[in-house]
């Protein structure tokens, strides 16, 4: 496929160009809201977080509401005045962030952004404060530049999607009517590599778990009962080793039957990605790689489930040695999905498969936390054509299909409930340090960003 790429239309691109360290600052004064939403000593600047996309939505002249949930507030702002004919998009965003602990891993401190080579340094500055922002930046260059719109415009921006988006599906069952729409777009993810804009095949679903192990009624001396009791430590270590087959195949039983393979194409399309296992692993400092054999490394991450371990807790771990047997052990699992596995039954196969794994003397319990659904996108259509037009005129090429391993839970109910088709264009970058620090956002993909959706505006406009 070769494409004639578009420029952006002149008065976007002046208006743009203009109004770049404004777009700067605001960008600025967003990130440096710590709109924490897993922490509930945050609550209140998640609240000022909504208030102030509130507030940058209705300058625009939008119809703005906040609306609250059981959770933090979804704020929906709408525009319909584009001619007739004009299709409706609803652009989804998230205005909270992950916690920016361990502080004292930030070059410069987490919610004070600073600009360093080039990239915005800040928690949220790519996921996704910066890239919601360069959505309203678009859709302030057309209504300042040209008075109007060549869409109608829905903007939905939530604050809970770090934690689950456990609110989000009812809130668009309700609104379904008012959400009502031709095409969602959604910038929350990266691009395959600097320069190469691209746009999302596949998002991985997710099935979080914490597993509590209880032996004894209390820690006690190793030396005095260590040998006949059940250690918690122990018992956690061996259900989660059974949770993998020795080939690093998730072993357990039923977990696979739901997955669809990707079709021939798109794992074909994957192939002929530039990627580097090399570099990979060196940016990483491993010196090999694990996972499922039988696929390359962007299929295992794209296109196969997992069952991963994020947090281990059981014993002394303080400084020097203490001769303990703790009476408790913790863990924190997720499995990463794909289509067809869902949530609520890989909840079911792990129960079992812990329940059969956990050893006669001490109790395991499963708590599910949160969990959502995987999606595969229509690859084809309108807007989809629209956007690979878009995005060539903002970064000069077009773009390739990647697919993502990391989750979206709302992308799946918006395709669902809406019916519409949801397009995916992200402006992160490999490297990005989202959820860890120092995270950044490209300024040039900020830039490049604000003029590929202020083109895509004009792209999915009637002809
Ligand atoms: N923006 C990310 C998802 C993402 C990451 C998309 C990388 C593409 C590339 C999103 O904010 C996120 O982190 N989601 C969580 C979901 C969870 C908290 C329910 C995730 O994937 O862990
Ligand atoms: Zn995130």
């Amino acid at each position: 496929m070769t494409m004639t790429i578009n420029p952006l239309d002149s008065a976007l691109e002046a208006w743009l160009s203009n109004n770049d360290q404004r777009l700067h600052d605001d960008l600025f004064e967003f990130l440096r809201i710590p709109s924490v939403s897993a922490n509930s000593a945050h609550k209140a600047d998640v609240a000022r977080a909504a208030d102030w996309v509130h507030a940058h939505l209705a300058r625009l002249g939008f119809t703005t509401e906040t609306i609250a949930t059981p959770g933090h507030p979804v704020v929906l702002g709408e525009w319909r005045k584009a001619p007739k004919g004009a299709p409706t998009v609803l652009v989804y965003g998230h205005y909270d962030v992950q916690p920016a602990e361990p502080l004292e891993l930030w070059t410069s401190p987490a919610f004070e952004p600073t600009i360093r080579d080039g990239n915005i340094y800040a928690r949220g500055s790519v996921d996704d404060k910066g890239q919601l922002w360069l959505h309203i930046a678009a859709i302030e260059a057309h209504l300042a530049a040209r008075g109007t719109l060549p869409v109608n415009l829905i903007v939905l921006a939530e604050g809970e999607e770090e934690v689950g988006s456990d609110n989000l599906a009812p809130f668009i069952e309700q609104h379904r009517a008012r959400l009502q729409c031709e095409a969602v777009v959604i910038s929350d993810s990266t691009m395959f590599a600097p320069g190469i804009p691209s746009i999302l095949s596949s998002l991985r679903g997710l099935a979080y778990f914490e597993i509590n192990v209880t032996g004894p009624n209390s820690d006690l001396h190793s030396g005095m009962y260590g040998g006949a009791v059940v250690n918690p430590a122990t018992a956690l270590a061996r259900i989660i080793a059974s949770f993998h087959d020795a080939n690093g195949k998730v072993a357990i039983p039923g977990f696979y039957d739901a997955v669809r393979p990707f079709p021939d194409a798109v794992r074909a399309q994957m192939k002929q990605l530039p990627f580097d296992e090399l570099d990979f692993k060196k940016q990483l400092a491993v010196d090999a790689l694990g996972g499922e054999p039988g696929y390359t490394t962007l299929e295992k991450l794209w296109t196969r489930p997992t069952c991963e371990v994020n947090g281990l807790l059981s014993g002394y771990t303080g400084e020097g040695a203490k001769t303990v047997l703790p009476g408790t052990s913790m863990a924190k699992v997720s499995c990463r999905l794909v289509p067809d596995q869902d949530p609520e039954t890989t909840r079911t196969l792990v129960e079992a498969h812990v329940r059969a794994a956990a050893p006669a003397g001490v109790t395991v319990t499963v708590t599910a936390l949160h969990g959502g659904h995987p999606w595969r996108a229509e690859l084809e259509g309108p807007v989809f054509d629209a956007a690979a037009r878009a995005l060539a005129t903002a970064f000069g090429r077009e773009p390739v299909i990647i697919g993502e391993g990391g989750s979206i839970p709302v992308v799946n109910d918006f395709a669902r409930i809406l019916k519409a088709p949801v397009l995916l264009v992200g402006f992160g970058l490999p490297g990005e340090n989202a959820h860890a620090p120092d995270e950044w956002i490209s300024q040039d993909n900020f830039r490049r960003g604000m003029r590929a959706i202020a083109a895509l505006w004009d792209e999915m406009a009637p002809k």
